[in-house]
């Protein structure tokens, strides 16, 4: 079975309700490649105004969820609440919250878990700071985080899983992964999923990548056999963000 190209738009702590109503009447609007699945990921404030307003064939997804049930959690929103609202996926353990909430692995792996098993779909985001890069620990820093899910994930649970390949120091920088650091590292995470997961699970699962994605640069990375569409910041709230979706035509 081919992967289908998977494009996640992180809008990450911006917009107001004006400019996130023109960005998504925009996208109602484009051409977009029809065999690339879109995703769009508000701040939560504006989850539901999204889901309103977004064609059917656009996908929503909150940035973060917990991994709780309904209750006394000031600040949280609930795998029920989103579902409730109609949103199909979450991003989970973004490098924002891994580095600046100190979210650990078991915390994302946790959530992760809750998540899949309230029916939402994921993009579990993983990454290696510079150092840990220049120290060249970035296999072993993705297998780790990437085997704290598996704990807690049932085997199957893999098909709900889009895996977001994102290094820290791309991300927000402008200093884009080369095609071959990227392609070296979907091919590490694609050879973890056949030796932990399952043959199956390799095969299938999107490895997307994030960090910098332009439209300058996102013909060249979308044409690595193992980069499966891309996690996209800052371009998501441009016009480029109809290129990058459409970056294989
Ligand atoms: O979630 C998206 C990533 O953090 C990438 O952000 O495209 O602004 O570098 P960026």
């Amino acid at each position: 079975m081919s992967r289908r190209f998977f494009v996640g738009g992180n809008f990450k702590m911006n917009l107001v309700v004006n400019s996130v109503t023109s960005i998504v009447t925009n996208l109602n609007t484009a051409q977009l490649d029809p065999s690339t699945e879109v995703v769009i990921a508000p701040p939560s404030l504006y989850l539901l105004l999204v889901r309103q307003l977004a064609d059917s064939k656009i996908g929503v997804a909150a940035q973060n969820v917990f991994d709780k049930p309904n209750g006394a959690f000031t600040g949280e929103l609930s795998v029920e609440q989103l579902r409730d609202a109609h949103i199909d996926w979450t991003i989970i353990g973004h490098s924002e919250r891994r580095v600046v909430l100190k979210e650990d692995d078991d915390f994302v792996a946790r959530k992760t878990k809750a998540a899949i098993d309230g029916g939402l779909s994921v993009i579990l985001c993983i990454g290696e700071s510079l150092d840990e890069r220049e120290a060249e620990r970035t296999i072993e820093i993705v297998t780790r985080q990437l085997n704290a899910v598996a704990e807690c994930l049932s085997k199957n649970q893999w098909t709900k899983v889009v895996i977001a390949y994102e290094p820290i120091w791309a991300i927000g920088t402008g200093k884009v992964a080369t095609t071959a650091q990227a392609q070296e590292a979907h091919a590490a995470i694609r050879k973890w999923l056949a030796e932990k997961i399952s043959s199956e699970s390799a095969e299938n699962t999107r490895v997307i990548y994030g960090g910098s994605v332009s439209d300058g640069n996102c013909k060249d990375l979308a044409k690595q056999p193992d980069v499966d569409g891309f996690l996209v910041g800052g371009a998501s709230l441009k016009p480029a963000f109809v290129d990058i979706v459409n970056s294989r035509i």
